[in-house]
């Protein structure tokens, strides 16, 4: 069996793609240091599964356990790498911690993989690469702006790192996948997303509210140039995002890969308004949220969502579920973690 090491697999992406990769065949190793996220996870994987999966628990910033690890796994033939520090704000708070951990721990493993000979990675990028485009929709040749925080940072230079490090080791394969707003969960509710905290990401904060750990939703302006004034993102179903890294893996072993370092957008190609989140949550669960406007939230971009063709075409993957089923996993998630009926 062809073995994948995905790193931060037991995160949100990161579980549902070891599920994906499971089905389809691949065996299995996760690396993660659990800084954000729960040991449990693996029981759950295996649960939906029945399969088996190795786990080591590291940060790959340290460059001797990664070369460490690496020694002993001599089978890797690719590596999707999930794992970095991924909130927006703390990222302003502690830039340090988000560059060290986040280009650091890609460093390293570009460095194993050609002291190794681990040809391929797919590295998990962001549409905040695009800060607020020009022209919706975007592309993959629409142009990268500066990032707006520590973290986009990080993306953006992951994302050179990635392809200066390929061009001058042409032996190397990777591709940047540029994720829109993932949401929801796998519909077994057996894993999801589940933030450390209050939650900072729109839709954990409205299944939070709804279950009644949180009094309301605020929601972060409506004076914003969109269909009712409050902003829009391209939300993306977690499972149809993981089913991409599959493809892009196979895409990489079968060699069917166009260019060394290749880049997709992955959304639905389709914009959502938060009221109109909000809305669609209340019609598919019944449950009314509690919601106040608020002013906007600083950092944020007022619109944007992704022009799928080329992820379409090329990688013959496209977006599958709607978002009232995918709101309705996301509640579904949240209600079997809190224990209501
Ligand atoms: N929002 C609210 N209230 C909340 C939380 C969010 O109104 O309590 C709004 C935001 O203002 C934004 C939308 O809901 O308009 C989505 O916000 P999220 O925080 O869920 O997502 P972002 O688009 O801000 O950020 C996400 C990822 C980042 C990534 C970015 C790329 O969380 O990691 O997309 O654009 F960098």
């Amino acid at each position: 069996m062809t073995q994948i090491l995905v790193t931060g697999g037991t995160g949100y992406i990161g579980s549902h793609t070891v599920v994906e990769l499971q089905n389809a065949g691949y065996e299995v190793v996760i690396v993660d240091d659990l800084s954000n996220s729960n040991i449990d996870v693996l029981d759950n994987i295996t649960k939906i599964t029945g399969k088996k999966l190795a786990f080591e628990q590291f940060n790959l910033a340290d460059a001797a356990k990664t070369d460490e690890f690496f020694s002993r796994n001599k089978n890797i033939a690719a590596i999707i790498h999930f794992a970095a520090s991924k909130a927006v704000g703390e990222s302003v708070q502690i830039p340090l911690h988000y560059y060290r951990n986040n280009l650091v721990s890609l460093m390293n493993l570009l460095d194993c993989q050609l002291k190794y000979g681990v040809a391929n990675i797919v590295f998990s990028s962001s549409c905040t690469v695009y800060g607020q485009p020009d022209k919706l929709p975007v592309t993959e040749s629409t142009p990268r702006k500066d990032a707006e925080s520590p973290y986009g940072n990080t993306k953006r230079v992951n994302e050179d790192i990635l392809h200066d490090t390929i061009h001058a080791n042409p032996q190397l394969k990777g591709i940047a996948l540029r994720y829109f707003n993932p949401i929801g969960a796998h519909p077994s509710a057996l894993i999801g997303e589940l933030p450390l905290g209050v939650p900072q990401n729109l839709v954990p904060f409205i299944t939070q509210t709804a279950a009644g750990l949180r009094k309301e939703l605020s929601i972060f302006g409506n004076d914003y140039d969109t269909v009712d004034g409050s902003a829009v993102r391209d939300y993306i179903n977690v499972v149809d995002l993981a089913k991409a890294h599959v493809i892009a893996i196979e895409r990489l072993l079968k060699g069917k890969n166009k260019a060394g370092y290749e880049v997709f957008n992955l959304g639905t190609g389709n914009g959502s308004s938060v009221l109109e989140i909000v809305n669609a949550f209340e019609k598919v669960t019944g449950v009314k949220l509690n919601y106040i406007i608020v002013p906007r939230r600083a950092g944020d971009i007022e619109k944007i969502w992704a022009d799928t063709t080329y992820a379409n075409n090329e990688l013959g993957w496209k977006a599958e579920k709607g978002l009232e089923e995918t709101l309705l996993s996301a509640w579904n998630w949240e209600k079997r973690v809190r224990r209501i009926q």
